[in-house]
């Protein structure tokens, strides 16, 4: 028997577009009730115009801050009289070379996509230590299992999520919260137009990425089946099989093609 989701108070960050929206579609379909995140307060109140026949609130959220943080928890447990699922999923990209990066924008990505999910799963513990079939589901990436070059933040931050969700796992055990880990492969979303840095050389084809409704439904029958780890998509599971078998062949490949494209730039510090 799997996870009910019917009747289950859900708090969802990153509900605004993309993957998060879908999967707002899906948990309401599923009858959760729902207090869904997010910055833009348009965009959230328009989609839980969509949403019939359950519970949904919005509460617009800047998870930069942290006292934002600690009024969605806090809402959340108001208006839902409780809380089951935190489902991190709200996230930003970064696409650009290190070397001509700089500190504020790996302390953006870090902010977005590791403190501010470690610091809600924090304040949500207490809560979902009472929750009915209580999980904390980690929305990483492929590059948070495999460092990609043009990524250095984003993967920095995404293996970082990796890493707690690991941890938690056994830790969170003695409360009876499940903890599960997505990583995605390359879905068609905004998060290109969102960037804080999109500086790549190579041609990053999101079009060609899965549909966010398809990632979604993974990630619900993950919920639902309460899997450990997630991985959706052809590209990541490719990436990861050839990472685990083959780490060098898979690191020549791609030195090759990152010298093939800056063949002609000028070297770090010229
Ligand atoms: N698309 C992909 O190829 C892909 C692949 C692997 C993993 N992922 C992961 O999937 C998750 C969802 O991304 P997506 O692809 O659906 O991208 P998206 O369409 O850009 O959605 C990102 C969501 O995060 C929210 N968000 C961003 N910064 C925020 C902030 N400072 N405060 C509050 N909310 C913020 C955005 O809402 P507002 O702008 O309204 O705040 C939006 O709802 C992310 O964690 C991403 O890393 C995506």
């Amino acid at each position: 028997m799997g996870r009910n989701l019917a009747g289950k108070r859900v708090v969802l960050t990153g509900a605004s577009s993309g993957i998060g929206k879908a999967l707002a579609v899906e948990l309401a379909k599923a009858g959760a009730h729902l207090v869904l995140a997010a910055r833009s307060a348009d965009k959230l109140d328009a989609l839980a115009k969509t949403l019939t026949g359950t519970t949904v609130f919005t509460v617009p959220t800047e998870l930069a801050k942290a006292d934002q943080r600690e009024n969605l928890i806090r809402t959340a447990v108001e208006k839902l009289g409780g809380l089951d699922l935190l489902i991190n999923n709200a996230g930003i990209a970064s696409w650009g070379h290190f070397a001509t990066s700089d500190e504020a924008v790996m302390r953006e990505v870090m902010e977005i996509n590791f403190f501010a999910p470690t610091d809600l799963i924090r304040l949500a513990i207490p809560h979902l230590t009472n929750g009915n079939e209580a999980a904390i589901v980690n929305v990483s990436s492929m590059c948070g299992r495999r460092g990609m070059p043009a990524w250095p933040e984003y993967s920095a931050s995404k293996f970082a999520l990796c890493g707690i969700t690991e941890s938690l796992r056994s830790e969170m055990a003695r409360f009876d919260i499940e903890v599960i880990l997505i990583v995605p492969g390359m879905a068609k979303t905004s998060l290109r137009e969102n960037m804080a840095r999109n500086e790549g050389k190579a041609k990053l084809d999101f079009e060609k990425g899965m549909p966010a409704e398809d990632v979604a439904a993974r990630i619900l029958n993950g919920i639902i089946k309460g899997k450990r780890e997630v991985v959706i998509g052809s590209d990541a599971k490719w990436m990861l099989r050839m990472h685990r078998w083959f780490p060098r062949l898979l690191d020549r490949l791609i030195c090759r093609r990152v010298k093939k494209l800056y063949a002609q730039a000028p070297a770090a510090g010229k």
